[in-house]
């Protein structure tokens, strides 16, 4: 039994001498497997275990992590010169494409996919959508900016910015502007509507700011045309009229006051009040007294005159005096209206 082993260690042995070369080779060599003979070894090298993989590199060279013997410049992707190892190692980002040591922080460049920001790798699909890639730097979209596409086009604003299309941009109005969607600018904010002043009652008492309209020529809030317009066009007709006032064709009068009717040929309010007449009532034929009524300006009312057959009377308030009389009644000396 121990025969045997001693014979099988022997006869592995003997193979293994037969193998061997048949001297160590010299330095600077290596051992050609496929001739078994000794060869030089690239002039990069110092020592090496094939004709590419390195040992120790020359003076002046430094190894990578694949045995290559490289000038400290020219060092591999994803490696960096270390001058206290004469080695090129490793970054510590595997996805940094240059770096200056070891550190967290210290890459110089990144891989494709990555993009740098302060010494770091960061994946492009891990980026903010308000960053993009620019030139392998991690770039910010611009100022408002929620989204912008990988070449730094934006896409969506934040809230409180507008997109102007044509610039690709996302711009934000002062306080006193309001954006314009259609000219995509910010324009003044003009008071569009009208404000008012009113008593206890709630009755309109006063403008506090005229009604507004923005001239786009101007760039500037104009107001408009009629001061008591509560809002108008953008060329200043008014559209509608504070209230009190009544809108007639554009223009914003006062309501007319106790009876009096608005003229729309004379354009104002008219106490008009009507003569004394017959009239005749259409169903049963009948025919009766319409009192004259006379008009007190003081008060805009229409008031009826003092007797029932005149036509007219005095504009008097305590005046009894008509001035002429319905058919069928006389007029006396004393101004009254009489029937026989
Ligand atoms: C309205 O005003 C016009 C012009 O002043 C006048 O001629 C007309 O009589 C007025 N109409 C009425 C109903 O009072």
């Amino acid at each position: 039994m121990r025969g045997a082993v001693l014979f099988i260690a022997f006869s592995a042995l003997a193979s293994l001498v037969a193998s061997a070369p048949a001297t160590m080779c010299a330095t600077r060599q290596y051992l050609d497997p496929t001739t078994n003979t000794c060869k030089a070894c690239p002039a990069s090298m110092t020592a090496c275990s094939s004709a590419t993989v390195a040992i120790t590199c020359q003076r002046g060279r430094y190894i990578t992590p694949a045995k290559q013997c490289v000038s400290p410049t020219a060092c591999p992707p994803n490696t960096f010169p270390d001058a206290s190892t004469k080695s090129c190692k490793k970054c510590y980002a595997a996805n940094a494409a240059t770096c200056m040591d070891g550190g967290t922080a210290s890459a110089t460049s990144c891989l494709s996919g990555s993009c740098l920001s302060g010494g770091r790798c960061v994946y492009i699909a891990r980026m903010g959508s308000y960053q993009y890639c620019s030139n392998g730097l991690v770039t910010s979209c611009g100022t408002g900016v929620l989204k912008c596409d990988s070449s730094g086009v934006t896409i969506t604003c934040k809230l409180g910015y507008n997109l102007a299309s044509g610039a690709k941009t996302c711009i934000k109005c002062p306080s006193s502007q309001i954006w314009n969607a259609q000219t995509e600018e910010c324009d003044e904010r003009c008071t569009l509507v009208a404000t008012v002043k009113t008593d206890s009652s709630g009755a309109f008492e006063s403008v506090k700011q005229r009604a507004q309209r923005f001239d786009a020529s101007l760039n500037l809030c104009v107001d408009c045309d009629d001061p008591f317009a509560e809002s108008c066009s953008s060329g200043g007709e008014t559209e509608s009229c504070i209230s009190p006032f009544e809108n007639r064709d554009g223009l914003c009068v006062a309501p007319c006051k106790g009876d009096e009717t608005w003229n729309a040929s004379s354009w104002q309010c008219e106490l008009v009040c009507s003569d004394g007449h017959y009239e005749t009532d259409p169903v049963d034929g009948s025919t009766y007294i319409v009192r004259a009524r006379w008009p007190n300006y003081a008060t805009s009312t229409c008031e009826y005159c003092w007797d029932l057959g005149a036509v007219t009377c005095e504009n008097e308030p305590d005046s009894h005096m008509s001035i002429n009389c319905i058919e069928d009644y006389f007029l006396s000396n004393d101004g009254q209206c009489l029937t026989w």
